[in-house]
């Protein structure tokens, strides 16, 4: 591969843009809260934290020096470090997770976009039975398929600009617009009378809830952590892999986590003290942030919107706010296909004497041709919705689509979230801190030397011990236990 004429970002600004909106996402907005509230609130937050600081971060920061030395998409990039050699098939599996993450990823994604629509026409505000509304929808593939459909198309639309023209500047445009939304909605959720009732659960720690969750809590919190930040399935080695010389890794690295996890706590502090201010019924409002998911952002917040003045503005904004946050990470998981296709990928195709200047055979001519990115786009997309197809089928209150007693579409977040990313996490960081030279990861810690090395042997210890051990105690524990 042609490693030299490989695009990069094009700002600073950008990379942060795109890698931080990478990972804030629908696992910020949908998934943190209600795994909070199941899990003892500060409690749970702590032990997030602790897991993006040990692990997650030092893995971010691993795909990054992988990505920007191997300069490939994710299996590229494994072949590159390592020629000869199978680690590629780590980034194959990297590939698989991508796929499998989209196929439920867009069925939410979708209903977000019908509810921002709906909240523009004024047609949520007069919804007068948010349950019948949403479980409508849930029993209604046709309805959820065609809006999976527009949300990967708009997804697809923007990858197949590339990585300056499509990814970067979407994002770039999109992010400030998430974070300013995001903010007013707190400010008006904090404000309310009552809002402290709904931090206070959020942050102070709830011992009942966590002991019943135990070990669980563990499980969940590193889960939501990879979710969270992207890590550990080749997304943010992709982006590296459009990283200039100059970029500085950890700064980088640091600034995309505390963004991702500033998001997090806002949406909690927006959604907590919403609930259990604008409710008449605490008790009811608890149950439903610990069921969490769908209850939670398409039933009882919309729901609870409803009672504020001006409350269709309310709606647009929140659900603005979920549009954004999913499409922003979206096309972080299209482009690790999509590198990868448009890469790797070859086709042989005959072609006219005339123009052939290799050696013909039999005298038919064959010329490879790379995959163009609109069309590997188109082709992926193609492949995300008929998976999404069955996610939406299988939600359906009599779907017979079911794994292992979870419907399909449940079935996709586990494997991904708490198995696949995990184990794809233990993957990068054996690599790079077992196999891959040490000079490379010193390298691209110091910008070739140009920026001092700090702390390098503890993070190659990190690397080696820390992260891919506790990781699989972990994953080990949270499964048998
Ligand atoms: N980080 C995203 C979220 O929190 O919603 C989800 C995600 C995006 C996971 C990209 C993995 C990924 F590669």
């Amino acid at each position: 591969m042609d490693q030299k004429a490989r695009v990069t970002f094009g700002t600073k600004l950008g990379i942060i843009a795109a890698t931080a909106g990478s990972a804030v996402g629908l696992g910020n907005i949908w998934r943190f809260p209600s795994q909070a509230a199941q899990d003892g609130g500060a409690i749970f937050v702590f032990v997030y934290l602790a897991c993006v600081a040990f692990f997650g971060i030092p893995i971010v920061l691993a795909e990054f020096i992988l990505g920007r030395a191997g300069k490939a998409n994710s299996a590229g990039t494994y072949r590159n470090l390592a020629p000869g050699k199978k680690f590629h098939y780590f980034g194959y599996f990297a590939i698989l997770a991508a796929f499998l993450i989209m196929g439920f990823y867009m069925v939410v994604s979708g209903w977000t976009l019908e509810y921002l629509v709906l909240s523009i026409t004024g047609e949520l505000g007069r919804t007068q039975d948010f349950s019948a509304l949403f479980a409508n929808l849930r029993n209604n593939p046709t309805a959820q398929i065609t809006w999976m459909v527009i949300f990967t198309a708009a997804t697809a639309g923007i990858v197949a600009f590339g990585v300056k023209k499509g990814i970067e500047l979407a994002s770039k445009l999109m992010m400030p617009l998430l974070l300013l939304v995001m903010l007013i909605l707190c400010a008006r959720a904090v404000t309310l009378p009552g809002a402290n009732e709904g931090l206070v659960y959020l942050f102070a720690p709830n011992l009942e809830n966590a002991s019943s969750a135990g070990m669980r809590i563990l499980t969940d919190a590193l889960g939501q952590s990879f979710f969270s930040l992207s890590v550990g399935m080749g997304c943010l080695m992709t982006y590296a892999s459009y990283f200039g010389k100059d970029v500085r890794l950890v700064k980088t690295a640091g600034t995309m986590a505390s963004l991702d996890t500033s998001v997090a706590i806002l949406a909690g502090a927006i959604i907590f003290p919403a609930a259990f201010a604008l409710t008449t019924d605490p008790g009811s409002m608890v149950e439903t942030l610990k069921t969490g998911g769908p209850g939670l952002v398409f039933i009882a917040i919309p729901q609870l919107l409803q009672s504020l003045p001006a409350a269709q503005i309310w709606s647009v904004f929140f659900f603005l706010l979920l549009v954004l946050a999913s499409l922003t990470s979206t096309i972080s998981l299209l482009e690790v296909i999509t590198a990868f296709v448009h890469e790797e990928v070859r086709v042989t195709l005959p072609k006219p004497i005339r123009f052939q200047k290799t050696k013909p055979e039999n005298g038919v001519l064959h010329q490879e041709y790379r995959i163009a990115r609109p069309f590997a786009v188109s082709v992926i997309s193609i492949g995300i919705i008929v998976l999404g197809i069955f996610c939406s089928y299988s939600l359906g209150d009599h779907s017979a689509l079911k794994v292992f007693g979870m419907s399909f579409f449940d079935f996709l977040d586990f494997v991904t979230a708490k198995l696949m990313m995990p184990i794809g996490g233990i993957f990068i960081s054996l690599f790079a801190g077992w196999y891959l030279d040490k000079k490379i990861l010193a390298a691209e810690l110091s910008n070739e030397g140009t920026i001092p090395l700090r702390f390098f042997k503890t993070y190659s210890f990190i690397l080696r011990f820390i992260a891919p051990l506790g990781i699989a105690v972990v994953l080990v524990v949270g499964l048998v236990g």
